[in-house]
């Protein structure tokens, strides 16, 4: 009886610094974060910001920052740690974002995620590994139409809006990682929601819409042409 207890004890403390190892110590990361992150994210992740309205007369500010927003609820609860493992490690080529490996160990990426969490208040979001399917020409047009003018032509991305054709980007992120952006924008920035129904919306895009975006964007993807051709082909696109 007690030799079972004390079995039971030992597995559940193996496994909780099983499970702090590979989370990361975020008061390292914090460390880390502040001397190689924040002079383009922000001490507090606050990033380019420009609080919503900045567009549209609401009197927002810039801040002057040119990383995206980091510490933003709506990215953290759509961002695994993978998303962001990936991201800081292979970075955003062309881009101010650099990869990280090579300057950061492994263990710095967990520390440094680990801070970052330590923003996050709302829960997870549970993210779909399925792919979205839509059309791409249909897509481009809207694109064309209410993206071009902060993620730049084809989406290679501007000073206002990060850039959407980067394979650093689309390595890391999810069909439904880009879908959900767009139907739920990023609270409080200029990325404002675009699905049809939400008072914070601008323009009204429908779920097909959004869909449509989401495939054209995935055309960028150098690695998914093998699992967008038959389809194109197939539709005619
Ligand atoms: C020189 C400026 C700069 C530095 C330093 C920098 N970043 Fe970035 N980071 C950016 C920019 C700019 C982007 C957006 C990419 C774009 O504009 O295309 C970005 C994007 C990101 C993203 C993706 C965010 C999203 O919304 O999907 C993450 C995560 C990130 N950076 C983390 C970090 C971490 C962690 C560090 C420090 C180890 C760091 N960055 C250092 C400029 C920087
Ligand atoms: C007014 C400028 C603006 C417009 C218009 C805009 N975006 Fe954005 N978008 C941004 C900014 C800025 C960010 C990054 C937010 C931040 O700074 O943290 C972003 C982030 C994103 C991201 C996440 C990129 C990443 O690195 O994680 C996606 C995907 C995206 N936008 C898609 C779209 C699509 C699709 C449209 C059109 C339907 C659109 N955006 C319209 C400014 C804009």
């Amino acid at each position: 009886m007690l030799k079972s207890k004390v079995l039971m004890i030992s597995v559940l403390m193996v496994s909780v610094s099983a499970l702090s190892a590979f989370a990361g110590d975020a008061k390292k990361g914090e460390g880390l974060y502040q001397t190689n992150c924040s002079p383009c994210h922000g001490d507090k992740g606050q990033g380019r910001g420009g609080p919503m309205g900045w567009f549209t007369g609401g009197g927002g500010e810039v801040s002057g920052l040119i990383g995206n927003q980091l510490s933003n609820q709506t990215f953290l609860s759509m961002a695994t740690d993978e998303y962001l493992r990936k991201s800081i490690l292979e970075g955003r080529p062309d881009r101010p974002m650099i990869p990280w490996k090579g300057t950061l160990k492994n263990s710095d990426v967990n520390d440094i995620i680990a801070f970052m969490r330590t923003w996050q208040k709302e829960p997870a979001l549970k993210m779909s590994s399925e792919p979205v399917w839509g059309d791409p020409a249909a897509g481009k047009e809207s694109f064309n139409s209410f993206c071009y003018e902060c993620h730049g032509k084809d989406g290679k991305g501007t000073d206002l809006g990060p850039a959407l054709n980067n394979q650093g980007f689309l390595n890391a992120a999810s069909d439904d990682f880009i879908k959900q952006t767009i139907i739920r924008g990023r609270t409080g920035t200029v990325m404002r929601p675009f699905i049809k129904g939400d008072p914070d919306a601008n323009v009204d895009l429908d779920e097909s819409q959004i869909n449509d975006i989401t495939a054209y964007i995935r055309t960028w993807d150098k690695n998914a042409k093998s699992r967008l051709e038959p389809w194109l082909m197939k539709t005619g696109k």
